[in-house]
């Protein structure tokens, strides 16, 4: 098991001393930028984000289309590297952690749940729940973990069809499933109900709220909807590059 103080190690193997890792906050941000440049623009995406986020919170994130909120949740995740700031989920600081260390503290740690499901089309439901576990030693069975992931996300009985064989509500049902198959302590939900009915909406939002209560995960949850944001602990808008509260 990869520790946090493993992938603080810095380049002369010096591990950073900050606090344990059980008794830091699921996300810490300090004055968080993002600045992507091309040849001849800089488009300022996130323009000084302080939040914290405590383990076992879930909190509903919303901003207009194009305010950051996918460049946040990447940037939580490791995924994308900020212009400025400081980076801790669950106690590792990022930006000192060696970027070769990155993929297995993601693997270990964090739960990404997409708004576009990427799922590979070629692999039925059980394999692509499996798929995270393929490049890692484990010490469990990917099959049996997947399969009693698909039960708790009501899909026991399309285990063998493909995601093209798969309503949009159930692909997404297979990407919380697989989000989940190395019990994350964080999960990262980017608007995984933009694309689903009414109905589907209410069934993939609770099914994502009751698996983050049952594992006892932190949750952040990106919509657009107002109202399904307000059924979270807590409610943040990014907005001008900057998180606010919501009342
Ligand atoms: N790799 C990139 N290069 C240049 N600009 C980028 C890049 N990624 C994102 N952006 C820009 O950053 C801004 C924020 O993008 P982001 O995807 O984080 O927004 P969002 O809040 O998730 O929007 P939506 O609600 O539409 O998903 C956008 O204006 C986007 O064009
Ligand atoms: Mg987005």
């Amino acid at each position: 098991m990869l520790t946090a103080m493993d992938v603080q190690a810095g380049s002369h193997g010096e591990p950073n001393t900050r606090g344990p890792e059980s008794d830091s906050p699921a996300v810490l941000l300090e004055g968080v930028t993002k600045v992507f440049r091309s040849r001849d623009r800089e488009v300022r995406v996130l323009d000084g984000v302080n939040v914290e986020v405590r383990r076992g919170a879930s909190v509903g994130i919303l901003g207009h289309s194009g305010a950051g909120k996918s460049t946040l949740l990447s940037i939580i995740a490791g995924i994308e590297r900020p212009t400025a700031g400081v980076v801790q989920t669950g106690g590792v600081d990022l930006l000192r952690a060696r970027p070769s260390q990155l993929p297995k503290f993601r693997f270990q740690h964090v739960g990404f749940v997409f708004q576009q499901y990427h799922l590979i089309p070629t692999l039925n439901a059980l394999e692509n729940v499996m798929m995270p576990c393929v490049p890692w030693k484990v010490d469990y069975d990917p099959r049996q973990r997947a399969t009693e992931l698909l039960g708790l996300v009501r899909l026991a009985d399309r285990a063998d069809h493909l995601p093209s064989q798969l309503s949009g509500g159930e692909q997404q049902r297979v990407c919380i499933a697989r989000a989940l198959i190395n019990r994350p302590t964080l999960l990262l939900a980017d608007e995984p109900t933009g694309n689903l009915d009414e109905e589907s909406e209410q069934e993939v939002m609770g099914l994502i709220r009751d698996l983050a209560d049952q594992f006892g995960m932190t949750l952040l949850f990106v919509t657009h909807s107002r109202e399904l944001a307000g059924s979270f602990q807590r409610v943040v808008r990014l907005k001008s590059g900057v998180v606010v509260e919501e009342p």
